[in-house]
């Protein structure tokens, strides 16, 4: 019998597309999904007369694969995967590889790459986006682990994804955890591309008052810029959409957010780190306020406020705006990859930062022609600091400066609420200012708690304490830092 040369467990919309995408390259795909039925239907459906060979338990799943065996789990993140790697144990043997493809937290990566190599296996978290079309016509992927792991599937991997200019948006993250980082920065950054976009939505709708499909001409002519990406195309679209009756089907959409919780999880990888992700972090929590609806209409009628209209040049705020949301976006990233490489040195990965544009050039939600230029300063300059300092970026972002001041004051002024552009202003205010005013904190923090300061007149590292009211101790507290 013929055998497979890769398994794909879980049949639901991101399984069966890959599976589809694989077989359509030429590989015969075991197909397994626990839930009755699933099997068959697909096996009678879309994979009728196709190379795939349904599996209806593990040990047969197990018996249809080529050795070594590689098996994807295509299945919800958190506990299933546990008890899937459970189930799959002991019918595979040393030197088969398990890849989990879905959301997974890359702490629980680390935990079972360490389990499923203490078991003699190979185990690979591979991040995967581009939703139903990418799985089916070439996806993102991101795996990360083992390089013997990576090496089994590397073949099927390149085929299957999305290439630009000849080149896979799939190549090896890093060890463990690294690949589900990778994609939950990714995801962190799609919640941040989408806040923007919806922030400049907001600004055009309520501050200049324009319709739907004024809004689509600019975000289609946005989408032949600078933020060429399939996030400002779809908006394009979905501008265009009409319900029934003819009306924009967005304005009849609830303006309560809903979120599976990778952002989250990157704004709090960040707070661990250290590292401020202000952009994503307020865009997490605009999708919080957004779900408090109810409560937001009662204090909408209870404050009366409405949004201040615009009276001015509408045309050349519309101009400002894309200039804005620009600048911001370029922060974002920033900061991403600011975490990225902070975590990097954290859990001991060598990430390639260029090669993570690559991969997310093509493929993924955040796909952009932006990321190519991000790819490019990190090939210039692979040691590079931070993207905001790259020659390349530090000129858009003083031509976009002046724009940017312009629209946030404006937003200000208008009561439109722009969370996530402002917090990226103050970002890059911050990052560029020279003196910010932390020695008046480092001076409370003393003054309560005899925490200590450095001096400007002394070097580094040499704290001091100051008995600020005459009658504290000299007695300091520690210094360390968490
Ligand atoms: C992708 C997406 C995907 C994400 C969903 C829902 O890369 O294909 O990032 O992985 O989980 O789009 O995310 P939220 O429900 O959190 O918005």
């Amino acid at each position: 019998m013929k055998k497979a040369q890769i398994g794909m467990v879980g049949l639901a919309v991101m399984g069966e597309n890959l599976a589809m995408n694989m077989e359509s390259h030429g590989f015969t795909v075991a197909v397994y999904d626990v839930r009755p039925g699933v099997v068959e239907h697909f096996m009678q459906g879309r994979g009728a007369g196709k190379g795939f060979i349904g599996a209806h338990s593990w040990q047969e799943l197990a018996d249809s694969l080529q050795l070594p065996r590689k098996v994807m789990l295509m299945i919800r993140a958190g506990e299933p995967v546990d008890q899937v790697i459970a189930q799959l144990l002991p019918v595979l043997a040393p030197g088969d590889t398990i890849i989990d493809g879905g959301n997974s937290h890359f702490l629980d990566t680390i935990r079972r790459a360490q389990y499923v190599e203490s078991q003699g296996l190979h185990y690979l978290g591979t991040g995967v986006s581009g939703g139903e079309e990418g799985a089916l016509h070439g996806p993102s992927m991101m795996p990360g682990g083992s390089r013997a792991a990576w090496e089994q599937v590397k073949d099927i991997f390149q085929a299957i994804c999305a290439h630009v200019d000849g080149q896979p948006c799939c190549d090896y993250v890093g060890q463990d955890g690294a690949g589900h980082f990778v994609k939950m920065v990714h995801n962190g950054i799609e919640y941040g591309d989408m806040q923007l976009i919806c922030e400049a939505y907001q600004l055009m709708r309520d501050a200049l008052g324009m319709s739907a499909d004024e809004m689509q001409a600019v975000f289609a002519a946005w989408n032949k810029t600078e933020l060429d990406s399939y996030l400002i195309q779809i908006t394009a679209d979905i501008l265009g959409k009409r319900d029934q009756d003819g009306a924009p089907l967005v304005e009849r959409i609830l303006d309560a957010a809903g979120q599976k919780g990778t952002g989250k999880w990157t704004a709090i990888a960040a707070l661990e780190e250290g590292v401020p992700l202000t952009l994503i972090s307020e865009a997490v929590a605009a999708r919080s306020l957004s779900a408090m609806k109810e409560e937001r209409l009662r204090a909408a009628a209870a404050y009366g406020r409405e949004i201040v209209r615009y009276t001015g040049d509408c045309a050349a705020f519309v101009k400002d705006l894309r200039q804005a949301l620009y600048a911001s976006k370029i922060v974002s990233y920033a900061q991403g990859y600011a975490l990225m490489r902070d975590a990097a040195r954290h859990y001991g990965w060598t990430l390639n930062d260029g090669g993570i544009a690559l991969m997310w050039r093509g493929g993924c939600i955040i796909r952009s022609a932006f990321l190519g230029k991000i790819k490019e300063a990190y090939d210039k300059n692979p040691q590079l600091e931070n993207l905001l300092l790259s020659p390349y970026f530090m000129r858009q972002m003083q031509s976009a400066l002046p724009a940017w001041r312009r629209v946030m004051a404006l937003a200000m002024l208008c009561g439109v609420p722009v969370p996530a552009m402002s917090a990226a202003l103050s970002y890059f205010d911050g990052y560029t200012c020279g003196r910010l005013p932390a020695n008046l904190l480092q001076a409370q923090r003393d003054y309560f708690g005899a925490h200590t300061y450095e001096r400007t007149d002394c070097p580094r590292g040499q704290f001091f304490h100051t008995d600020w009211t005459g009658h504290g101790g000299d007695t300091a507290s520690s210094t360390y830092n968490a």
